[in-house]
């Protein structure tokens, strides 16, 4: 499907490494130009590091090396004048927006240390960041006529609960089921538009989110219940690379048809 997005413009959030850099090379790689935006800095309540600006600019980089061009800024999602901010600048350079991608994510893993602070964060950035994403980017979708697709990140925690007692956990399977809800409302409104909205529920995926040191305690715990973690197909973690290429397919004229639902991208996780 090689050039399936060419003149397209996608705003994709949490850029810098991980999924969202995937989503953005693979976008470029079918044609897209790409406005993004990372946080670039850690989150006191967490407890392993977000991206750096040096990563940031590496996806620039490798968006660019595909031949298509990028707009990278640093913004936080939980402030809605940051984000509308990147968004008019990509606007200003790019003149248009037909994929919205709103992909940045954080959870603690373990050693509560503040619960009422790291369920706030958590919720903030999962649910109202996803909305201020939206907020931002809408009316410029919107004004196209054009139709477009906005892919929501949920997770596997947002189609099936698993039992923590750790805050942050609680509040990332609360806030991803919470986005399944936002997603139906947007799909429905804007259905007439042509608009597509669309959940996807990633299982474990090799990123920032899983490759660091908090999260090797935790699976090191002898109560850790990381087993619940465990996929129906014999594949122990996905590859950023494998939840771009269906993002690709979604975001596509292909699926054209295809909106309000609950994607699982998931080796057959919610399934067992
Ligand atoms: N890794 C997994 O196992 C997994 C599974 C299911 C769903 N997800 C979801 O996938 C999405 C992408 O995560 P990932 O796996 O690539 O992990 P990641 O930690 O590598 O990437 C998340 C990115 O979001 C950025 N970010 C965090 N808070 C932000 C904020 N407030 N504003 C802007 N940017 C911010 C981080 O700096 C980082 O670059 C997240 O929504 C996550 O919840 C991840």
């Amino acid at each position: 499907m090689s050039g399936s997005l060419e003149g397209r413009v996608a705003f994709i959030t949490g850029v810098a490494r991980g999924q969202g850099r995937a989503h953005a090379v693979r976008l470029a790689r079918e044609g897209a130009d790409i406005i993004g935006i990372d946080i670039c800095e850690d989150i006191p309540s967490m407890n392993y590091p977000c991206a750096t600006p040096q990563e940031l600019a590496e996806t620039v980089a490798l968006v660019e090396k595909e031949g298509r061009r990028m707009i990278g800024r640093k913004a936080d999602v939980r402030d809605a004048q940051a984000v509308k901010a990147a968004v008019d600048e990509g606007v200003e350079a790019f003149g248009r927006i037909d994929i919205v991608i709103a992909n940045a994510g954080i959870i603690r893993l373990g050693d509560v240390q503040d619960p009422v602070r790291e369920w706030q964060d958590t919720i903030d950035i999962l649910l109202t960041g996803t909305f201020n994403t939206v907020q931002a980017a809408l009316p410029t979708l919107r004004a196209g006529n054009r139709g477009g697709s906005i892919v929501i990140t949920s997770s596997s925690a947002g189609l099936k609960g698993t039992g923590s007692d750790e805050p942050s956990s609680q509040a990332y399977t609360a806030a991803k089921r919470g986005l399944v809800g936002y997603m139906q409302v947007l799909a429905n409104q804007y259905a007439p538009e042509m608009i597509r909205v669309n959940t996807i529920h990633p299982t474990g995926v090799a990123s920032g989110m899983t490759m660091n040191e908090a999260m090797a305690r935790m699976m090191a715990r002898p109560d850790s219940n990381m087993s619940a973690m465990q996929n129906a197909l014999p594949i122990e973690i996905l590859q950023p690379e494998d939840i771009a290429n269906a993002v690709a397919y979604l975001v596509s004229d292909e699926a054209r048809f295809i909106t309000g639902t609950q994607w699982a991208l998931d080796a057959g996780f919610s399934v067992r």
